[in-house]
């Protein structure tokens, strides 16, 4: 397993992240909006691969000392092997190193394994937005750590 962070994104990794964005998410990112949201000057990210090919990705952004986790995910087959946790913990220790006091995230209620992996990593739950996602209508869970 190779972890690679954002110095080593390029149009091949944009598009890979862009197949499992739509194998995972009803609302999943073109190939466009993860290039510039990557290459912005605050984003953060980190991929797996397994041999030669990607696993799972994460991507946040850190500005000032508040950062946000906006998408991780692994694909199906290779989950449940510790992918997310080693995600997680890069993008942590990241965080943790530019000086973030806090990091937030959002999540479905309804999305039990990501719930699992926040509470896990030491986020709380702060607010619901009620009704916050559609397709199918579900609430967003605003977690902090
Ligand atoms: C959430 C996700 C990234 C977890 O990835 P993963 O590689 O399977 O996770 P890991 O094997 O590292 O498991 C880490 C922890 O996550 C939680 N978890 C993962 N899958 C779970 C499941 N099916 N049910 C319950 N908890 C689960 C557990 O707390 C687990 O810790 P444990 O093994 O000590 O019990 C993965 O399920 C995924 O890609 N889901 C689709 C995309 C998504 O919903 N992303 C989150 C919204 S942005």
């Amino acid at each position: 397993m190779t972890l690679i962070d954002k110095s080593g994104f390029n149009d091949k990794t944009a598009s890979d992240v862009a197949e499992i964005e739509k194998s995972c998410f009803d609302d999943s990112w073109s190939k466009e909006s993860i290039i510039s949201t990557v290459n912005s000057e605050f984003s953060v990210f980190f991929a797996l691969y397994e041999d030669n090919n990607i696993a799972g990705y994460v991507i946040g952004n850190i500005a000032a000392d508040e950062c946000e986790l906006y998408r991780i995910a692994v694909l199906k087959e290779y989950r449940r092997r510790g992918y997310g946790d080693v995600l997680m913990k890069a993008f942590t220790d990241c965080a943790y190193k530019r000086g973030a006091g806090s990091v937030f995230l959002e999540v479905r209620s309804k999305n039990t394994p990501a719930r699992s992996l926040y509470e896990k990593w030491g986020f709380s739950l702060i607010a619901t937005r009620k009704n916050y996602y559609k397709n199918p209508t579900d609430n967003g869970e605003i977690y902090r750590k």
